[in-house]
């Protein structure tokens, strides 16, 4: 009797988790928004925690972005908009390789990632984004 409601606990854990996993796919120009808004509060908050030194932090921000870009990367693919995918690639690479050079103490290869990283917000940023009353969106024709 115990076991079946282990079981069914479980169960619901895994289904949810799935869910999750599923709901954090990019559909729509308001998903769009909410996952750009996410990077931007990820990004600012990696800066203070790179000044900070505090390298756990560094490492769970580092790896959020990754995630959040690999689902932007997605959103353009499946816009058929691979200019905007490869920029997407780009970030999320570069906020592995931020991840890497932490992982195997290449200090060096910090600064470098970051300038790229920081450097694909403005190229996706000055192709893809209009500003229209303090709102951003996504320029129109692109989509
Ligand atoms: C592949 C394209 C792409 C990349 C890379 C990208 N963005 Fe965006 N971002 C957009 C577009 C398009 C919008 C406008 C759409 C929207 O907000 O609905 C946007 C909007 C935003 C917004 C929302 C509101 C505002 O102030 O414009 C923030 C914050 C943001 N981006 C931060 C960042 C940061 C920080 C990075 C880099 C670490 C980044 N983005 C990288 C395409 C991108």
């Amino acid at each position: 009797m115990q076991r079946q409601l282990l079981a069914v606990i479980v169960g619901v854990a895994v289904t949810t988790l799935v869910g999750v996993a599923q709901s954090g796919q990019i559909s729509s120009e308001e998903d769009y928004d909410a996952a750009m808004k996410d990077v931007g509060a990820t990004f600012r908050a990696l800066q203070g925690d790179m000044d900070a030194r505090d390298g756990e932090a560094v490492l769970a921000g580092t790896a959020k972005l990754a995630g959040l870009f690999e689902r932007v990367q997605a959103f353009w693919t499946s816009h058929n908009v691979p200019a905007a995918a490869a920029i997407a690639a780009e970030a999320a690479g570069a906020a592995n390789a931020i991840t890497a050079a932490i992982e195997s103490q290449a200090f060096q290869e910090i600064a470098p990632a970051q300038e790229t990283l920081a450097g694909t917000c403005q190229a996706c940023h000055g192709e893809y984004r209009e500003r229209v009353d303090g709102n951003a969106r996504i320029k129109p024709g692109v989509l």
